[in-house]
């Protein structure tokens, strides 16, 4: 089914259910509804930027937002973090994010820490291999996956490593860092994933 078409079916059910729920007065306010309703879902679809509120987002605190039906991670790295990133340089294998320029790693990420400001990391939640999620592994005490293992991403589909920057560990199936998608800060507090203003 077609994205026109599946807009026209969920419009129909939508008018349908607010006609029915609502009788007379429902039949008043369905178009209003649908007009408001569909845009959003539409523009969701078409895959528009979202808005990240990091202002709660404690140091060493993780969250998700959905873009384009993709999981993005936000990781506020405490200095600790950073410090981990830098240790693990010789571990990965693309440690200056050089494979694939502009597709992974965009020129503004495409630093040590792969991000804009080095305490907030922003990738998109997707192993490089065949696309499972990996897991959260940040207490490195507690998931020794290696002899040094200082925290990052484990995928448990065929044993990938990330690093606390998304990049992944040498000699494992992952062919690529965690991709960093377009994102640009609004104001300190608040990230835009999807647009990065190129030129701007
Ligand atoms: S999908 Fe992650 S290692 Fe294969």
């Amino acid at each position: 089914m077609s994205n026109k078409q599946g807009v026209s079916r969920r419009r129909r059910n939508l008018v349908i259910a607010t006609t029915c729920a609502g009788g007379a007065a429902g039949a008043a306010t369905a178009v209003p509804f649908v007009a408001f309703m569909l845009p959003s879902e539409r523009v969701k679809a078409m895959g528009a930027p979202v808005e990240a509120d990091i202002s709660t987002l404690a140091p060493g605190q993780k969250m998700t937002i959905e873009w384009r039906g993709q999981p993005v991670w936000i990781l506020h790295r405490t200095q600790e973090m950073l410090a981990a990133v830098e240790a693990d340089d010789g571990k990965v294998a693309d440690p200056n994010s050089e494979r694939k320029p502009g597709e992974i790693t965009p020129s503004y990420a495409k630093n040590e820490y792969r991000s804009i400001k080095p305490e907030y990391l922003v990738v998109v939640g997707i192993c490089t291999h065949l696309g499972c999620s990996p897991q959260d592994k940040f207490q490195s005490a507690k998931e020794p996956f290696d002899a040094e293992w200082h925290g990052g991403w484990y995928c448990p589909c065929h044993g990938a490593l990330f690093d606390l920057a998304g990049r992944v560990h040498k000699n494992k199936p992952a062919p690529d860092n965690l991709k960093v998608p377009p994102h640009m800060y609004l104001v300190d507090s608040k990230i835009l994933i999807g647009e990065d203003r190129k030129g701007a």
